[in-house]
């Protein structure tokens, strides 16, 4: 496809955005390149009317310089051709006050997960008020490393050990840590933890952990808190999902086994009985993203039959009124 894309053509993409949600660059998108070209957006835009929003990206795009043009149209460009995330045309996400690098095929954090991530860096807080000594955290199917990351940035003394079988993630967490200066104490590891068969699995897990803390001497269990947010699509939804994540995001990362999509819940919550202190009267120990309400009651069974329990409060709605996360105490 011809690259050329003018910056009027982007002014009326920001037309349509007001009237189709089809177009995949909308107002925010806008806002965000602007932002990664260095241009302030002022930080009354938030308070103005949807027409006041566009006529202020329009002045700073008409504003812009020849390269910054350039560059802008390109990523416009890619983002239209090809339903290119905008996150990995940009190569950056926010999350929880980091700026993570991401990129194909690795799962771009969601601000579902950075949302309950942050409420999990509360708790853990308000559980440990009194505490000096080092906070373990496992986190599983650590991805690029968002949630791991973003509790030890905001929690100085925690160590974080992520595990996931996807290289690319394990390449992309590690280099996150480093630009996040939490690599002495945030480590991440490839183990395929779902090849644990159900008999004898709690001298399988030990094995398969005990060769990664072989390879990770600094963080040893047992953890304090086990963090997750597992593949939990069922197959059949994978195939309802917006191309954009389709076409570029790992099907690994996002389809969970089982009809239901929540085969990594029980082993999960068994690694975490075998893995985590016994200690009581905790907020909450174990903390699992899941797909919704549907996912509920396999999900609290899957931990009472590791031996946690959830109440009523343990089950966490986000910010679009979807039941998010379940947390087992
Ligand atoms: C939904 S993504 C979550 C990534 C990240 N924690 C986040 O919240 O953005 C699930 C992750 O699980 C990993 N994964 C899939 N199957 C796995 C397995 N059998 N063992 C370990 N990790 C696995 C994928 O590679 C992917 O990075």
């Amino acid at each position: 496809m011809k690259v050329g894309l003018g910056i009027r053509r982007i002014s009326s993409s920001l037309t349509w955005t007001a009237n189709s949600r089809n177009v995949p660059v909308d107002r925010s998108e806008l806002r965000w390149m602007l932002e990664k070209l260095s241009i302030n957006v002022a930080s009354t835009y938030f308070d103005k009317s949807e027409a006041e929003q566009e006529t202020e990206l329009n002045k700073l795009v008409n504003s812009l310089n020849m390269r910054q043009k350039h560059r802008l149209e390109s990523w416009i460009h890619a983002r239209l051709a090809s339903h290119r995330p905008l996150q990995y045309i940009l190569g950056t996400q926010p999350f929880a006050g980091l700026d993570l690098f991401v990129r194909k095929p690795t799962l771009i954090p969601r601000w579902e997960t950075e949302e309950w991530t942050l409420r999990c860096v509360k708790v853990i807080e308000k559980n440990e008020v009194s505490r000096s000594s080092p906070i373990n955290i496992l986190d599983l199917c650590s991805g690029s490393g968002c949630i791991g990351l973003a509790i030890a940035h905001h929690i100085p003394h925690t160590n974080v050990l992520g595990v996931d079988n996807s290289v690319h993630a394990i390449k992309l967490a590690s280099v996150n840590a480093r630009r996040a200066n939490l690599h002495s104490r945030v480590k991440f590891m490839q183990l395929d933890f779902l090849r644990i068969s159900d008999t004898d699995a709690a001298a399988q897990i030990t094995t398969r952990f005990t060769h990664v803390f072989d390879n990770c001497s600094s963080i040893f269990p047992p953890f304090d808190y086990v963090v997750s947010n597992p593949p939990y699509i069922s197959f059949q939804e994978y195939g309802t999902l917006d191309p954009s994540v389709r076409e570029w995001e790992d099907r690994a990362a996002l389809v969970g086994p089982g009809e239901d999509g929540a085969g990594f819940y029980p082993v999960i919550a068994q690694i975490a009985r075998i893995l985590l202190a016994s200690k009581k009267d905790t907020e909450g120990r174990v903390f699992l993203e899941i797909g919704g309400k549907e996912q509920v009651e396999l999900v609290t069974n899957a931990l009472s039959d590791s031996g946690f329990s959830t109440t009523p409060a343990d089950i966490w709605v986000d910010l679009a009124k979807n039941i998010r996360v379940v947390v087992g105490r």
